[in-house]
């Protein structure tokens, strides 16, 4: 018998994560999946268009969890929107700043993770952390479900979870700001919109590739010619600080999104 893996809200999150487990559908074949909230009409379209049998439940203020591998993907603030009914086999959450003690006064459960995915779940090239202080066969339950999204790191306690916020949490967003800093600057320079957007994308495509084999300082070393151009780009940067307005910015996420 199949175990139901029930996803609870429909939004950017939730959609991101289906995505990432559709393209890794035979590894689900163990579950029958389902997805509730308050509304989940929403989902409808979205769910028409997923290579992958989703179940839409009625809306209910009562969730029935009851031997349910329970995937959280609401609003932190929304998890006391419903009551749960039963116990779940787990309870894997993504809520950020929701602590498993908080967890387990809301939801019954045998077992309880906290997770941190990114949007990029929707090409299963996520990084994820997870924390899951259970049994070895639950924790590798839902670190193989978190592996249908990309890698995982899992991490030791709550705390690292809220580190990861910065690091893969919101660093799309940055790498965001990046990479729209960089369009302008080509169209500040005479290059049209559309060429700034295939170099600037193509870049960071050839850059995650360096990455695979080289630390940041190395490519960047790559780069710099002895009194060249790059060198005089990297200065401005040092000047105003580039790094450590960086690590002030991810210090502001994480102590936004901490745990309390
Ligand atoms: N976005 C990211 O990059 C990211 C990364 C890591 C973790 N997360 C976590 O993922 C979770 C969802 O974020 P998201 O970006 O997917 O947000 P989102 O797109 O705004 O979706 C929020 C979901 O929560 C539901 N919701 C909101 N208020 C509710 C309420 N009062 N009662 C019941 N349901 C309610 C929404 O349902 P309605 O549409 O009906 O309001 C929707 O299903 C958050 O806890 C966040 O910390 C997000």
């Amino acid at each position: 018998m199949k175990t139901r893996l029930l996803v609870v809200g429909y939004g950017r999150m939730a959609e991101a994560m289906l995505r990432g487990f559709a393209i890794h559908a035979p590894k689900l074949e163990s579950y029958a999946l389902q997805i509730t909230g308050r509304n989940p009409e929403k989902i409808r379209s979205f769910l028409e268009r997923l290579p992958l049998a989703v179940e839409i439940l009625p809306p209910t203020p009562i969730l029935d969890i009851d031997h349910a591998t329970v995937l959280l993907a609401i609003k932190p603030y929304a998890l006391e929107s419903f009551e749960y009914k039963g116990v779940a086999s787990l309870v894997l959450s993504v809520l950020a700043g929701v602590s498993v003690g908080k967890l387990a006064k809301c939801l019954k459960s045998d077992a309880y993770a906290r997770c941190m995915p990114n949007i990029a779940s929707s090409y299963a090239l996520s990084s994820t952390t997870l924390y899951a202080p259970c049994a070895v066969p639950i924790k590798a339950r839902a670190r193989a479900l978190l592996e249908c999204l990309g890698a995982v790191v899992e991490v030791s306690s709550e705390q690292l979870i809220d580190a990861s916020l910065a690091t893969n949490g919101s660093a799309l967003a940055f790498l965001g700001m990046m990479a729209q800093g960089l369009v302008n600057a080509g169209v500040r320079e005479g290059l049209s919109h559309d060429q700034a957007v295939m170099l600037v994308a193509q870049s960071f495509k050839g850059f995650t590739q360096l990455l695979q084999e080289k630390a940041p300082q190395e490519i960047i070393d790559s780069i710099c010619t002895p009194g060249g151009a790059t060198i005089a780009g990297l200065s401005v940067l040092e000047e105003k600080a580039f790094k450590g307005i960086i690590m002030r910015a991810c210090h502001a996420v994480v102590k936004k999104g901490r745990t309390p």
